[in-house]
Formats: structure tokens, sequence, C-alpha cells
């Protein structure tokens, strides 16, 4: 059983990974106007990843008797100015994303909740794995610089970069 204190605290973690796919989402809008077809296409890939972190906590919450909540999300942006800076915002991102799932691990620790706690190793793993990730994309494009062909051969490449696959 959670407690409310754990409970309101997975409810808030749901609507950040909710936001967290709304955001990559737009961003796959956003390249794919520009022509960015290998970009959008992960982008669309992310964004569907953070669906499944959603939803993987939203199950849980309910299979230890507690209540999933739905929220109003807030709209992401619609426009990201340039890859780089695209990709410097999903950076930032996901690093607030490890500092939030953090602070839960130290909720679970605070309230003896060792099953929560147990649940929620899955998601410090899958943060080292987006950081890291999210890093070698910046790393690249920072490489890429404005080159027009660069920029080309990059959207091709990142097409092939998996995000992990679906979790149940
Ligand atoms: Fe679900 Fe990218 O954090």
């Amino acid at each position: 059983m959670l407690t409310k204190n754990i409970e309101k605290a997975l409810n808030e973690q749901i609507k950040l990974e909710h936001e967290s796919s709304q955001i990559y989402l737009s961003m796959a809008s956003w390249a794919e106007e520009r022509g960015f077809e290998g970009v959008a296409s992960f982008m669309y890939a992310h964004s569907d990843e953070e669906r499944e972190h959603m939803l993987k906590l939203f199950k849980f919450v309910n299979e230890r008797g507690g209540h999933a909540v739905v929220s109003a999300l807030t709209a992401p942006p619609v426009s990201f100015g340039s890859l780089k800076k695209m990709f410097k915002t999903l950076f930032d991102h996901e690093v607030m994303i490890s500092k939030k799932i953090n602070d839960l691990v130290d909720i679970t620790l605070q309230e003896k909740d060792y099953a929560t706690h147990n649940f929620l190793q899955w998601y410090v793993s899958e943060q080292i794995e987006e950081e890291s990730l999210a890093r070698n994309i910046l790393d690249k494009i920072n490489l890429i610089g404005d080159d027009k062909g660069g920029l080309y051969l990059f959207d091709n490449d990142v097409k092939m970069l998996t995000v992990n696959p679906p979790v149940n």
C-alpha cells in the first residue's frame, strides 16, 4: 500500500513523464517541418518511450492501491531555435528528470517504502542511459557546427540511434 505522500510524488512523476512525451512530440513536429526526417523519427520514438515511462508508473500506482491521476499538462514550446538548441533543451530536460527521480527515491527511503524504492531502480538506470545518449548527440552536433553537409549526414545517422525498447 502506498502512503499518501508517495502516491502524490508518483503522480507528480507521472505528469512529468507525460509532459516529456509532449515536449518530444513537439520537437518531432518542429524537426519534420524543417526536413530533418531522421531527427523527427528519433523524436517520435522518444515521445512514445516517455509515454511508456508514464504508463509504467501509472500502472504501478494502481497496482499498489493508489489512484493514478491524469493531470492537465503544460503545453510544450512549438519552436526550438536550431538542432543544437533543441538537443541542448532535451539534455537539460533529462538532467532535470534524473533529479526528480532521485528526489523520489529519497522520499521512498524516508518513508521506508522498499517496494517502491525497488521499482524506481529501473528509472534510475534508464536516466543514466538517457543522459548519456543525449550527451553523445550533443557532442556530435557541436562537432558539426553549422556545416550543412554534416547536418544532413547527422540527420541520417540519428535514425539509427534507438531509444530503448518499449517497457511493460
Ligand atoms: Fe522518462 Fe526521458 O525520462
